[in-house]
């Protein structure tokens, strides 16, 4: 990694960026946990897709934090854009992940957090503060949670585990119903816990054997696909998909015995 993108210090970042997002969970716990009706909540497009002053201020914090010490690194947020830096680094944050669980008083909301280079996504950090739970990945040296390594699952069927399921009005029903419908049919079972990024963490940790969502943004999935590979886990080239920092595209991320499978039935492409 190091001689691949001389000098940039990717393990100083990534130290940087871990105390970043506990801070930045913190002040975001002190939200969640604080008068639900202060939270000034803004509808972008339906009641499942919306924004808090919270939202705001968390990329704020974590902008901010990281652009102190790393002055020459880019960031791109959902809340607050595109911001090109000076160098190959661009920081992709999704200040909160869930929040239509976060602003409804469930717990299954977490920040996402992670660094590219160039056209490489080499940090992951995804924290959950609701179960005190850090993800953290940097491209080539494992995952773990919480200091500790995380494997992804090795369940060889969709009915050993549970598969994560996304969904957004972004795209038809029409593109989800049938992959439930063949997931039920093999005996298999979904969760749609309102957060892709924690889901993609629970992937990583072998929780959940896979997650698909047949339409995401970066910001909610960067960080998730390092944390997924680097667990020993499969993701399809999303950074690959034509104009995919602007439009996003479909994701899917699995254990490495039911990823072909999974390709097949969501019909994502698989090299095997
Ligand atoms: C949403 C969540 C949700 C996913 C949506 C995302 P937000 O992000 O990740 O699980 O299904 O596609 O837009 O709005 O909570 O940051
Ligand atoms: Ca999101
Ligand atoms: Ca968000």
């Amino acid at each position: 990694m190091k001689k691949a993108f001389s000098g940039i210090d990717i393990a100083a970042r990534f130290e940087h960026a871990k105390d970043v997002i506990r801070e930045a969970g913190k002040r975001a716990m002190e939200y969640y946990e604080g008068d639900a009706a202060d939270l000034a909540i803004e509808t972008k497009t339906n009641a499942l897709d919306m924004v808090s002053i919270a939202d705001k201020n968390v990329e704020a914090i974590i902008r901010d934090r990281i652009g102190d010490a790393f002055p020459e690194d880019g960031f791109l947020g959902e809340e607050m854009g595109i911001e090109k830096g000076d160098n190959d680094c661009l920081w992709v944050i999704d200040p909160i992940d869930g929040t239509a669980c976060f602003v409804n008083q469930m717990p299954t909301w977490c920040i996402s957090v992670a660094l590219m280079i160039g056209k490489e996504a080499v940090i992951g950090l995804i924290y959950h503060p609701c179960g005190d739970e850090l993800f953290s990945a940097i491209k080539g040296e494992g995952a773990k949670v919480n200091g500790e390594p995380m494997h992804a699952s090795t369940a060889k069927l969709v009915s050993d585990g549970m598969m994560g399921i996304g969904m957004s009005h972004r795209v038809p029903s029409s593109e989800i119903v049938p992959v439930i419908g063949q997931l039920l049919d093999e005996e298999g079972m979904f969760i749609r816990n309102g957060s892709c990024a924690l889901m993609m963490a629970y992937v990583s940790a072998g929780r959940l054997i896979g997650y698909y969502e047949p339409h995401i943004n970066p910001w909610d999935c960067m960080a998730g696909i390092v944390l997924v590979i680097e667990a020993g886990g499969w993701c399809n080239d999303f950074l690959d998909l034509p104009d995919v920092l602007d439009a996003g595209g479909p994701i899917l991320a699995a254990g490495p015995n039911v990823a072909r499978h999974l390709a097949k039935m969501t019909g994502v492409t698989h090299p095997g």
